[in-house]
């Protein structure tokens, strides 16, 4: 199979390039595990990580992943240099094309900007989270996370719970789980569902008491309260009595149900403490752990799959 060259998004990926992903993935995972990561293998490379959004996880996940297969990574704390200067994205583009760079890891608050930048530069660009739009490593992870632990993905019923309008995660989930045939879930309050989600296959129930049942994960997403227009929720404490997991909600659930989490937390509001810190039934650390392992599988198939001198 031909690889491609940038990674946008799940949309439009079919199930043999998402499995062959997460097996070079899992792959990884193991060869992380035992300290054998191939350390050379993105030697004389660049990758520059590109944050116009703020992120911890993400960013250090990408760093991590490419300095393990020994490519030379590059942080631009972009508000602090020109766009504050008032340059344009695309002035950004040709500065970091001139740069020579190899692999653009790029998120930004605005849908589109990775796509938009994938056509003025010459490096293989990841999309790191764009807007409300995708965040297609996310997705990858989470489904590895899920697969090494329940076998499969295909016949599982997934809850995604909460903000689901303002979620690039979950807009990935979505189309990730559906495209390997697991059955999605939405459960959320009406101001926070997207209009005609239905299209997307999936079932929406606006109480956790009507959508947990029979649930294989139940994957809780942070209140997104910065890209929120006023008024949408009610208070922090009504929103956990009507959405938040703890351990009561949870047995609603199938009783080998798992939680999962993309992180940041906001504990106490979508997420009791008790659960999301039980190593029982919380998958939230494997989540951060297989993240790395993903970014080194795209890393690594999209150097394959491009050479910039040629
Ligand atoms: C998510 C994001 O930025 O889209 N975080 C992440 O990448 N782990 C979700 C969020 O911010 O709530």
């Amino acid at each position: 199979m031909p690889h491609a060259r940038h990674l946008l998004a799940i949309e439009g990926m079919h199930p043999p390039q998402i499995t062959e992903l997460l097996d070079v993935a899992e792959a990884y995972a193991l060869l992380n595990r035992s300290g054998n990561a191939p350390r050379d293998l993105l030697r004389g490379k660049t990758l520059i990580n590109l944050f116009f959004e703020d992120s911890t996880r993400t960013r250090t996940s990408f760093e991590l992943a490419g300095k393990r297969i020994g490519a030379d990574v590059i942080n631009m704390a972009v508000s602090a240099s020109s766009v504050s200067k008032g340059e344009t994205l695309l002035d950004t583009a040709a500065t970091l094309n001139a740069m020579q760079c190899d692999l653009l890891v790029v998120r930004h608050g605005q849908s589109g900007a990775p796509a938009l930048l994938a056509q003025k530069v010459d490096a293989s660009v990841i999309n790191a989270g764009d807007g409300t739009h995708e965040h297609p490593t996310q997705a990858l992870l989470d489904a590895l996370t899920i697969r090494r632990r329940k076998g499969r993905l295909e016949g599982l019923i997934v809850a995604i719970c909460g903000d689901i309008a303002h979620s690039r995660v979950a807009r990935s989930n979505i189309l990730l789980l559906s495209t390997l045939g697991a059955r999605v879930r939405l459960i959320g309050p009406p101001t926070l569902i997207p209009a005609e989600i239905e299209q997307l296959g999936v079932t929406v129930f606006h109480s956790m008491e009507q959508g947990l049942p029979g649930t294989d994960i139940v994957m809780m997403l942070r209140l997104q309260r910065e890209r929120m227009v006023s008024g949408l929720v009610p208070s922090a404490r009504e929103f956990f009595r009507r959405y938040g997991l703890d351990h009561a909600r949870l047995a609603l659930a199938k009783p080998d149900a798992l939680v999962m989490h993309p992180g940041p937390m906001n504990r106490g509001v979508e997420i009791d403490s008790a659960v999301a810190d039980d190593p029982e039934r919380s998958l939230i650390r494997e989540q951060v752990e297989m993240g790395v392992a993903v970014r080194m599988a795209v890393l690594d198939l999209l150097s394959r799959g491009h050479s910039r001198n040629v």
